[in-house]
């Protein structure tokens, strides 16, 4: 029978097989598949588990939290978080186009992640427990989609993490080979993850870099993590969680309009709201939130933020659009 507690007992078991007293290394991101990852290695090997949380300050409000104080007080981890804000804003700095945002990301992404590993190996190699594996939260899908056969080895060791040195490299433990996305969210709440962690809608790597058009500077991620919040909280309150695959909000840094706010007129930013329905991202179409939500997120966010002047609704499917502006 599938159960999630089966599931537990299984990896914990096998966890425990392969890794030995070696140590083992995790990079969080704040999503499901990592979190759930590193929350049933915890359960397998306990402290010989250390995982590295890069805050590039790319998330959305109350994410960073999420992972440095529920997952933690959650799940026992050793974490290691590493402050990366302004290196980000600093590389950032300057930067509209779209990919070259993601290549900056990408490449300060792996360089801080390198030096933090490069530190906990560091650590194993003084008393005798190397850091030799590394954790992915490689799911079911992914393994058809790459050639990877039944994920019936539910753990598979290889070498050559992409994007790593040679001087640095693990074998992976990849606990969630067998598992399909609700699986997943299962184990990881039979595991006692944070609800707010296992429900979390996807959400891209590159983070709010991407929902700015035009440049990311921390007053503009200041503006979209109010606005994000707020158009968060009111499709939540309204029960459309599930019925949403994601809404992106995205604030357009590079246009301004007029309005009238408060006493006067103001030229401030439009920010666009973008929910949409889906079953697997490649295809979508824009979901029909109810006229009165649209008006409560909308009246709040120029209420309460009071550099975005208008709020305007993406109807557009995929394709032709994509999901994200960017
Ligand atoms: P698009 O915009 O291509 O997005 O329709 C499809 C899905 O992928 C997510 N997305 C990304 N995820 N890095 C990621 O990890 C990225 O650069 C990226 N771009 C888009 C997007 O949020 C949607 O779920």
């Amino acid at each position: 029978d599938w159960t999630a507690s089966n599931v537990v007992d299984e990896q914990v078991a096998a966890i425990r097989e392969v890794v030995g007293d070696d140590r083992v290394l995790c990079g969080l991101s704040g999503g499901v598949d990592s979190s759930v990852a590193a929350a049933l290695v915890q359960r397998a090997v306990g402290d010989q588990l250390t995982c590295v949380f890069v805050d590039h300050g790319l998330l959305r409000e109350g994410e960073v939290e999420q992972v440095e104080e529920d997952f933690v007080a959650a799940t026992g981890v050793n974490l290691v978080v590493v402050d990366a804000k302004a290196q980000f804003l600093d590389a950032l700095a300057g930067v509209s186009d779209p990919e070259t945002k993601r290549k900056i990301i990408g490449r300060e992404f792996i360089r801080t992640f390198e030096q933090a590993a490069r530190d906990v190996v560091g650590e194993g190699a003084e008393d005798g427990h190397p850091v030799k594996w590394l954790v992915q939260g490689t799911l079911y899908p992914d393994v058809v989609e790459s050639g990877g056969g039944s994920g019936a080895a539910n753990i598979k060791s290889h070498h050559n993490v992409g994007g790593l040195p040679d001087d640095l490299q693990f074998q992976l433990v990849e606990p969630l080979r067998a598992l399909f996305k609700d699986e997943v969210r299962q184990v990881g709440l039979e595991l006692g993850v944070p609800e707010s962690i296992v429900w979390r809608q996807p959400f891209p790597g590159p983070g709010l870099g991407i929902r700015i058009i035009g440049e990311v500077t921390e007053s503009n991620l200041d503006v979209l993590r109010r606005a994000d919040a707020i158009a968060r909280a009111e499709l939540s309150e309204a029960g459309l969680d599930r019925e949403i695959w994601q809404c992106p909000v995205v604030l357009l840094a590079d246009v301004r309009s007029v309005g009238v706010q408060g006493d006067g007129r103001t030229y401030g930013h439009p920010v666009v709201l973008r929910p949409v329905s889906s079953e697997d991202a490649m295809t979508a179409d824009w979901t029909r939130v109810p006229y009165e939500v649209l008006a409560q997120i909308s009246t709040r966010i120029t209420n309460e933020v009071e550099e975005v002047n208008r709020v305007v609704l993406d109807v557009t499917s995929k394709p032709p659009g994509t999901i994200e502006w960017e």
